[in-house]
């Protein structure tokens, strides 16, 4: 795991120099500047980086004086493409085992999700594969998922346990997180979500009894997760119950996140901005007093199209978010319902499903996403300071992000400075 200050992935001392991008996004407009472009764009760019880290963007002839390519370890070429921020996906389950494919038909033959959760399918059906399975194999499972992820763009990524509710695969699922984030050029940010469904046989409060006296205790003793998530909905955990948990990660230090009012209104909102949680995700049922909430207390709003997509449900309202001035991040919800790893098709969805535009879709993916993750050290950025983690399109704008919908944009994915993929869609 790459603690918080311990540097970024990327090797020591390794010069990186991506020259003469047609278009290089910065980051977020200083919303000082008055600019009415949402986005810092600097044209005919270069960016470098040392060990990891960018150090300089700027014009391509300046910089390049300063720090030759024929000097660089890593030189980028980067003529009539743009760089962006790698993506940043603050939110999936992306440990498990098992298939659920068939599941994606009988929700096409109108069974609801709860119908399926109800009849020990769903969640309960991955966590029987899943505490099956060895953490080996879940290790290589996972890193499967980040190969694609990392071709698609994303050089960070939160990762939530829950395919366990109990202890033991739990704690097994923390560990495969961090054997695999020493594997893998991502950065992964572990989430413990024990309180994910009630298991089955169990009653609601007695097992959130075993969350809070047994399975939090240990996920502390271990020393690998972040944050502390729950399914805050009707029929899984109430608010007050949710409240027990995400209180009871506190006083393990775990910070709170909350999946709230994605299948009906509860209360689940107003509880993470309570709790000061780092993010609310789903929010398709929020109401406009919930959006007053989080902003009040600094939580941010995650909101997953790609879940609505795969449930044929509405969409959240994006925009009661934005034009409130809310810090809007989106992610993929990576997880047997939802098989989408692409922070790509996200942002597709986002412009063309919830009214955002490519420019604000792409700050959610990058910037606010990292802030849903506690990351304030330049993430989601290329500022000087920020870890090197950029993306070379193989297109001369950002706006192909979301715009294609057929196959990647993403030619070069850099982490740390250092190339981790080469990829495009060119045969
Ligand atoms: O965020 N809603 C709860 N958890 C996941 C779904 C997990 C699953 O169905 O396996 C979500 O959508
Ligand atoms: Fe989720």
């Amino acid at each position: 795991m790459t603690a918080p200050g311990a540097g970024p992935k990327g090797a020591a001392g390794h010069t990186t120099v991506v020259h003469d991008a047609a278009e290089l996004v910065v980051g977020p407009a200083d919303p000082d500047t008055r600019s009415d472009r949402p986005l810092e764009i600097l044209e005919d760019a270069a960016l470098v980086a040392v060990g990891g880290e960018v150090v300089a963007t700027g014009p391509t002839d300046e910089l390049t004086r300063e720090y030759p390519i024929e000097n660089a370890d890593t030189a980028v070429d980067a003529s009539g493409k743009a760089v962006v921020p790698g993506f940043v996906d603050p939110h999936t389950h992306a440990v498990f085992a098992g298939d659920r494919s068939d599941e994606f038909e009988a929700k096409l033959r109108g069974k609801t999700y709860q119908e399926i959760l109800a009849e020990g399918g769903g969640i309960l059906r991955t966590v029987r594969a899943t505490r099956e399975t060895s953490t080996d194999d879940l290790v290589e499972n996972l890193l499967a998922h980040l190969d694609v992820m990392l071709a698609r763009g994303s050089t960070t990524v939160e990762v939530k346990s829950g395919y366990g509710l109990e202890t033991e695969t739990e704690l097994r699922t923390l560990e495969a997180i961090a054997r695999a984030d020493e594997r893998h050029p991502i950065d992964l940010v572990p989430t413990f979500l024990g309180a994910h469904a009630v298991p089955e046989g169990r009653d609601a409060a007695e097992y959130v009894d075993e969350v809070v006296e047994e399975q939090l205790p240990a996920v502390a003793d271990q020393g690998i997760a972040e944050f502390c998530d729950v399914f805050c909905e009707q029929g899984v955990f109430n608010v007050s119950q949710s409240r027990r948990v995400l209180e009871a990660g506190i006083e393990h230090d775990l910070t709170p996140k909350v999946h709230a009012e994605e299948l009906s209104h509860l209360g689940g909102t107003k509880l993470a901005a309570e709790v000061g949680a780092a993010s609310a995700d789903h929010l398709l049922h929020s109401t406009d007093e919930d959006v007053e909430a989080l902003i009040e207390a600094g939580t941010v709003p995650v909101l997953l199209p790609g879940t609505a997509f795969g449930l044929g449900a509405d969409y959240a309202d994006a925009r009661a978010f934005l034009d409130a001035g809310a810090p809007v991040a989106v992610a993929t919800d990576f997880n047997p319902n939802c098989h989408s790893r692409s922070m790509e098709f996200v942002q597709t969805l986002s412009c063309v499903e919830m009214g955002m535009t490519p420019a604000e879709a792409l700050v959610a993916a990058t910037k606010n996403a990292a802030l849903a993750i506690d990351r304030d050290d330049g993430t989601g950025t290329l500022r000087e300071g920020a870890p090197a983690d950029a993306l070379v399109l193989e297109a001369p704008s950002y706006a192909h992000v979301a715009y294609r919908f057929d196959t990647s944009a993403v030619e070069t994915v850099l982490k740390g400075g250092v190339v981790a993929a080469r990829t495009g869609d060119r045969p």
